[in-house]
């Protein structure tokens, strides 16, 4: 069995920059810049781990994993535009080194160039694979279409918040651990399992996101810290500053709105601090990791197993990047 630490590396080898042309460099330039600057690649480790738990690694998970990765990529660069995100992994992101045009089309092919892995999985898989991915890819851009309709209305409940982040987030990590299994031979108990894991895994990870968008630091996150208040991103943060805010904190939170001066980050955040938004945080977290490890405790394998996707998901949670 791999260590976490173990497949990090062995999956980060075979994802070498290699996925594309050398010709049109002015679009597969971007598209290589972006995926130099790294990630965790935690969603082809979780898929890899979840294949591993039934049998040793195939090769039809390399590819899936692979496709997985790429996916992510291409949802990271729109993300990035639509967000008005200036840093990514420590570096300028697409669209503000390049520009939107080049962003949006480095990213298209990014999303074809993951069909192409896709197509590389063996007969006897592909159809059910493929049918799940077109499934998630379809509700990652309903998650990301909700987060940006938020943005622009006050009537958000914590309901709607985990909705949109289940969908935009979690839904992928789920399909990762499921895509493991189901190419593991998985029974169709295990494989559902491992999904629902993945999806309330996904949303503890989610809200580790939103809480280091605010609370982080940008050396460590590699993103501009209090992007989301700038962008007014109904996080669970402020869901629940406007429920929870005296009533002149909420006023404060209103008169912000249209700001899009940097200096509502600092203003905003010590409103998520005095209403006791950030110190809520664990609590929702936990809600959320406790239902995971339910489903992976039901998932039906020799614990000895479970280590490494165990220290996945401490790591997912518990991450300060
Ligand atoms: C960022 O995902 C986007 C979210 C869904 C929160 P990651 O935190 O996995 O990004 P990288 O790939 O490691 O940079
Ligand atoms: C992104 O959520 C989810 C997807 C890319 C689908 P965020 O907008 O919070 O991700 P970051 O913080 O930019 O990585
Ligand atoms: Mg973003
Ligand atoms: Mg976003
Ligand atoms: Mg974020």
């Amino acid at each position: 069995m791999y260590s976490y630490n173990d497949l990090i590396a062995l999956f980060s080898a075979k994802f070498a920059n290699n996925h594309f042309p050398n010709h049109t460099p002015s679009l597969y330039e971007p598209n290589r810049y972006f995926l130099s600057m790294g990630g965790k690649h935690i969603r082809p480790v979780a898929l890899l781990m979840a294949n591993e738990l039934f049998g040793d690694i195939t090769q039809d998970a390399y590819f899936a994993g692979i496709a997985l990765e790429l996916f992510h990529n291409f949802s990271l660069i729109h993300d990035d535009i639509m967000d008005n995100a200036p840093l990514r992994r420590g570096k300028p992101t697409l669209h503000t080194k390049y520009n939107q045009s080049t962003a949006i089309l480095a990213g298209d092919v990014m999303l074809v160039k993951s069909y192409d892995y896709l197509n590389k999985i063996s007969k006897k898989h592909a159809h059910q694979i493929i049918e799940l991915f077109n499934k998630t890819a379809a509700e990652v851009c309903e998650g990301q279409q909700l987060d940006m309709d938020y943005s622009q209305t006050n009537t958000v409940s914590i309901n709607d918040y985990i909705t949109m982040i289940s969908l935009k987030t979690s839904v992928l990590i789920a399909a990762a651990f499921a895509m493991g299994a189901i190419l593991g031979e998985a029974s169709v108990g295990n494989v559902k399992h491992l999904y629902e894991f993945g999806k309330n895994l996904g949303i503890a990870f989610q809200i580790q996101d939103d809480y280091l968008d605010c609370f982080g630091t940008q050396e460590n996150v590699g993103k501009k810290i209090g992007g989301d208040i700038l962008e007014n991103k109904k996080t669970f943060l402020l869901l629940y500053a406007l429920q929870h805010a005296s009533h002149a904190d909420k006023k404060i939170i209103a008169q912000q709105t249209n700001n899009t001066n940097d200096n509502k980050i600092e203003i905003i955040k010590e409103i998520f601090e005095r209403s006791g938004a950030k110190a809520w945080t664990i609590e929702l977290q936990n809600k959320y990791f406790d239902t995971a490890l339910q489903h992976f405790e039901e998932t039906a394998v020799l614990s000895k197993r479970k280590v490494a996707i165990m220290e996945l998901a401490n790591f997912l949670v518990q991450r300060e990047h």
